[in-house]
């Protein structure tokens, strides 16, 4: 095995191993409850856009792997077939390994072999050319291509990149020069509205905010390498400052709600924030690995389950209405937002 694909498996052991941190923000917000909510659970309409993409609810499985030989098939190929039982999209891991090495492509074409319908974003970092992101799309013929920012993740992986100038411009070319939706990620250390509205400006169709509070891959990187870089393990912006940070831009832009998402209630909170949809990363790996198919099934089954729910308590027919209910935003979250001169009255009162 290559020294890529075993960095592959480490991560995947590691993120296991390290978990999910539950310091996403979300238990700082507080629905404000709705009494008359007059609504039926049989009204409710789980779908959603992502720029010009309908998915058909707002739950999306993140990307995690691939390139990794094949254990990585094992994976891919199971979640690709649970997202297309449950009718979610999916996203792959990096392909940068099978760009480079065509042993590799395997592990990401399965999700498409299995999942011939479903909509699939391809996976590739911000060093990544035109030429390598029309490459990614077409190996697993994808509805849109996330490219993902990981700089902090970089710094800490020992063989990590150490240069990231230029990221902005090889983006925006890429934006320019696909077809497809470009969504742009991070990894778990969130996002700022100045970098947001850099985005934005370039063209990017959505953003994820892959926030601060689920997988930490400083931790992952952090177990790869002797001397440990312990100062970025608590380094980020939890994944609900990070929406609202993202929507106080004011622009038209879809917001993927990402980073810890292990619930309905947070996915309906990020929601509230915002977000068009939240992906869900390491929560579900770990079901998968631990319990088996049957169980991932059945989680993301009950996850949707859940948010008809809550949206029914709420008295919230759509995703668009879910957006516009009244959420109180109090703790570190307020305060972030405060110092951050974000009005947190406009997701209370209205
Ligand atoms: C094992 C593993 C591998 C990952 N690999 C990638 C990757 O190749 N590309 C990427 O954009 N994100 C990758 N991620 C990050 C996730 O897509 C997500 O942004 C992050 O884990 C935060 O979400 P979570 O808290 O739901 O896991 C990976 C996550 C895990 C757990």
């Amino acid at each position: 095995m290559n020294k890529r694909a075993e960095r592959k498996i480490e991560h995947i052991q590691h993120a296991l191993s390290t978990g999910q941190k539950r310091s996403n923000g979300f238990n700082d917000l507080t629905f404000v409850h709705q009494s008359l909510p007059n609504l039926s659970i049989s009204n409710i309409d789980l779908s959603t856009t992502v720029g010009e993409l309908t998915l058909s609810s707002p739950i999306f499985i993140n990307a995690m792997t691939g390139g990794g030989g094949e254990d990585t098939v094992i994976i891919n190929e199971a979640l690709a077939n649970a997202a297309k039982e449950t009718n979610i999209a999916i996203a792959v891991g990096s392909q940068m390994s099978a760009i480079k090495d065509n042993r590799e492509r395997p592990s990401y074409e399965v999700m498409r072999r299995v999942n011939k319908n479903g909509v699939i974003f391809a996976n590739l970092g911000s060093e990544a050319s035109v030429d390598q992101a029309k490459a990614a799309i077409s190996m697993i013929e994808a509805n849109a291509i996330q490219i993902h920012l990981n700089v902090v993740q970089e710094l800490v992986m020992p063989e990590g990149d150490r240069d990231f100038t230029n990221a902005m411009n090889r983006i925006e070319k890429i934006v320019n020069e696909i077809e497809v939706p470009v969504i742009v990620k991070e990894v778990g250390f969130g996002m700022n509205r100045e970098v947001a509205r850099q985005l934005i400006d370039i063209g990017v169709t959505a953003i994820d905010v892959g926030g601060y509070g689920g997988t930490n891959f400083s931790q992952i990187e952090n177990k790869r390498r002797k001397q440990v870089l312990s100062y970025f393990d608590e380094w980020g912006i939890t994944t609900a400052a990070s929406i609202a940070e993202v929507n106080s831009t004011g622009k038209d832009i879809s917001i993927l709600g990402s980073g810890g998402i292990q619930t309905s209630l947070d996915l309906a909170k990020a929601i509230a924030l915002g977000a068009s949809a939240s992906g869900v990363a390491g929560y579900l790996l770990k079901i998968f690995i631990e319990k088996g198919y049957d169980d991932l099934v059945l989680e993301i089954k009950n996850m949707l389950e859940d948010l008809t729910f809550i949206m029914t308590a709420l008295g919230t027919k759509t995703i668009i209405e879910l957006q516009k209910a009244p959420i109180v935003i109090g703790g570190s979250t307020h305060h972030w937002l405060t110092e951050r001169g974000i009005d947190t009255k406009r997701f209370s009162n209205r």
